[in-house]
């Protein structure tokens, strides 16, 4: 998953408290290590039972103690002569904020018999995302509700997100009894509200608590002011679960992260062992390749180890020398997972911006980068019910079972049996924002059932009976901006001229291909994958092909760009303003449009994203549609694409 790296600026030295919790982690090296998520916001008193949890198992030093009491004079809201916990947890807060603790979304404690991660999941909507990340390596949440309010929408996003993140471990912590009358039915109702939801997705796991992190009670002993309350208090809890997740019984999984080759006698591969386990001897293959070798060392820091687990970051080296490369996986020969380019997964949208079915992404897979697209939105997920909507789109917070098609077949594990190699991110290739985080249920039957066929008749034989190079003159602009005009006449002088073209007119394609396809954001951008294809195979078919489609977004033109190929892909950007487009209004449409009769109308309510850098500009509100054609007709001849001799034999 995506890390939470701090911006720290280069000076910044991690403060007296981070360090001292990093002596700590040492000291308490042998100790078992609990991940944890907290969930819930500010108001269900999240800082204060943090604080608290710090606190009572003494991690709060001296120092900290007391300018907390002294904060707490000035700022507290608890109340004269009380410590105010959740100042120290926004005291820690504002450090991280600043960038000047070691791991900044984390918090360590300890006690004598384990030691613990606390990763803290704010409330609200907008930070999802952190939450996911921090989600994905959590072994247990806690998840904490007011005794006053119940089971909230919120907490019902927060055990969706954790189911699918993986998260078998919960524990239901009822906070603010001791405003409840620490009254034994308020407890009962939310628990009976609870256990059916997170029932029902799939985490058997949960224990409910009734506390107060204010008062104390049921934090480290059993509350004296709930003796109706017969299970444990929230730490003793936390120290005795058992989540092992048998990680290191999972087979052997190593992400190569980089090629350690600092002469000529050495060449390892750096990485962190994800799952299971590895042996000096033990049979490997990499993968994408599936090149089988054996290991012959386990080098770390330390020295030589016989065996490596899951978690420990080692360098492998191999008896052979094969090729293996940043982003390939080392996997056990005889149990290797599954080779998949399409698969069925669960999407956490993270970005303001929607999801564009069949945009291309960038696709994150361990340490691997491809492209990639969601094919379509099988359903979407209502976290409040579970129940299953259909959905064209997804917005920022939600999620839904999409298929997705990645460039290239990768190794991968469901992420139910493998939270590491099971899991992906997209990115948005302009911004580089994560705007999804998926989790692969299973493959799809494409990814082995399909290879390429051969074709005897390639496109350079048929563009050479032709006697012309074949391309894609993509012309882009408003609607009544003169594509077609243009296109139609072009069409008429190359056929007059004996070339080979053909014409796809946005209108025509609607017709037929496209006639399920409408004007939303989505629609246009299937309108556009679909014509790409078409235009790609008739310029393998030798034909000079005109495509006039509004295409209102960049990133669909470059992704026509690349899957038609740089050389031979022409951005003509039929230049001409709304004003002008809506005052000559060919189909009456602009001013339908105006009128609130057509939604989501190019340059009216839709977005029109002009070309940053088209090969060819025609200005059609100051030349005439025979002008352009003539600047068009001139680049063609310029770069040759008219003058191939043909030998008219075929072959
Ligand atoms: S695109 O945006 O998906 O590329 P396309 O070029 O296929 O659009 O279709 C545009 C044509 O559809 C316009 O020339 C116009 O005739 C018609 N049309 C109907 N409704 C709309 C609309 N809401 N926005 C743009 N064009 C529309």
């Amino acid at each position: 998953m995506d890390g939470t790296a701090s911006n720290a600026p280069p000076s910044a030295q991690p403060s007296l408290a981070a360090q001292r919790v990093q002596e700590y982690l040492e000291k308490h090296e042998d100790k078992g290590l609990l991940r944890l998520l907290t969930c819930g916001s500010v108001d269900d008193g999240k800082s204060t039972l943090i604080g608290r949890l710090l606190h009572d198992t003494k991690q709060v030093f001296d120092d900290l103690m007391s300018a907390l009491e002294r904060d707490s004079k000035v700022s507290g809201t608890t109340g004269p002569g009380r410590v105010d916990y959740a100042l120290l947890l926004d005291g820690l807060q504002a450090e991280r904020e600043q960038g000047i603790t070691i791991d900044a979304a984390y918090r360590y404690f300890n006690t004598e018999k384990r030691k613990f991660v606390v990763a803290d999941a704010p409330g609200h909507e907008q930070y999802t995302r952190n939450m996911c990340t921090a989600a994905s390596t959590a072994e247990l949440a806690i998840l904490l509700v007011d005794a006053r309010k119940g089971v909230i929408t919120q907490t019902r996003r927060h055990t969706t997100v954790c189911s699918l993140m993986g998260i078998k471990n919960v524990v239901l912590a009822v906070n603010k009894m001791d405003l409840k009358a620490y009254d034994q039915t308020v407890f009962g109702t939310i628990v009976a509200e609870y256990l059916p939801f997170a029932a029902k997705l799939g985490i058997d796991n949960v224990t409910c608590i009734p506390l107060s992190a204010l008062e104390g009670d049921n934090i480290v002993t059993p509350s004296p002011n709930m003796p109706w309350y017969t299970g444990p208090a929230l730490l003793p809890f936390l120290e005795d679960v058992d989540v092992s997740t048998d990680r290191e019984h999972l087979p052997f999984r190593f992400p190569v992260q980089w090629v350690n080759r600092p002469n000529l006698d050495f060449r390892g591969f750096s990485g962190t062992v994800v799952s299971g386990a590895i042996a000096v001897g033990d049979g490997v293959s990499t993968l994408p390749s599936g090149q089988k070798s054996k290991v012959a060392r386990i080098v770390t820091k330390d020295g030589d180890l016989e065996r490596a687990v899951a978690g420990q970051a080692v360098t492998l080296t191999l008896t052979d020398e094969i090729d293996v490369s940043r982003g390939d996986m080392l996997v056990p020969t005889e149990d290797q997972p599954a080779m998949g380019d399409h698969f069925t997964a669960n999407l956490i949208w993270l970005d303001n911006n929607a999801l564009m079915p069949g945009r291309e992404y960038l696709v994150r897979m361990g340490p691997r980068q491809t492209r990639g697209q969601v094919t379509s939105i099988k359903h979407k997920i209502d976290v409040n019910t579970m129940d299953e909507r259909p959905a064209p789109t997804l917005e920022l917070n939600d999620v839904g079972l999409v298929n997705l098609n990645i460039d290239r077949a990768l190794p991968f594990d469901p992420y139910t049996e493998n939270r590491d190699t099971g899991s992906f991110i997209l990115i948005d290739r302009l911004t580089n924002a994560t705007v999804g985080a998926g989790m692969i249920q299973f493959s799809l039957w494409r990814s082995t059932n399909l290879a390429w066929q051969h074709l005897e008749i390639g496109p350079e034989q048929r563009a050479r009976q032709k006697g012309q190079r074949p391309c894609v003159l993509w012309l882009t602009g408003l609607s009544g901006s003169g594509k077609s005009t243009i296109a139609n006449l072009l069409d008429k002088r190359l056929y007059a001229e004996g070339h080979h073209a053909t014409m796809l007119d946005g209108d025509n394609v609607r017709h037929g291909l496209n006639k399920d396809l409408g004007f939303t954001a989505q629609d246009r951008v299937e309108n556009i994958r679909r014509v790409t294809e078409v235009a790609s195979l008739m310029a393998d078919a030798g034909l000079i092909t005109l495509v006039s489609f509004i295409s209102p977004y960049r990133e669909e033109r470059n992704s026509a760009r690349v899957r038609i190929g740089d050389a031979r892909f022409v951005e003509v950007y039929v230049k001409a303003d709304v004003a002008t487009c809506a005052e000559r209004d060919p189909k009456g449409l602009y001013k339908k449009a105006m009128a609130g009769e057509i939604k989501n109308f190019t340059g009216v309510d839709a977005p029109y994203e002009e070309p940053l850098e088209p090969t060819v500009t025609v200005d059609t509100a100051n030349s005439t549609p025979e002008e352009a054609v003539e600047l068009i007709l001139d680049w063609l001849r310029s770069q040759g694409f008219l003058s191939v001799e043909g030998d008219g034999s075929g072959i």
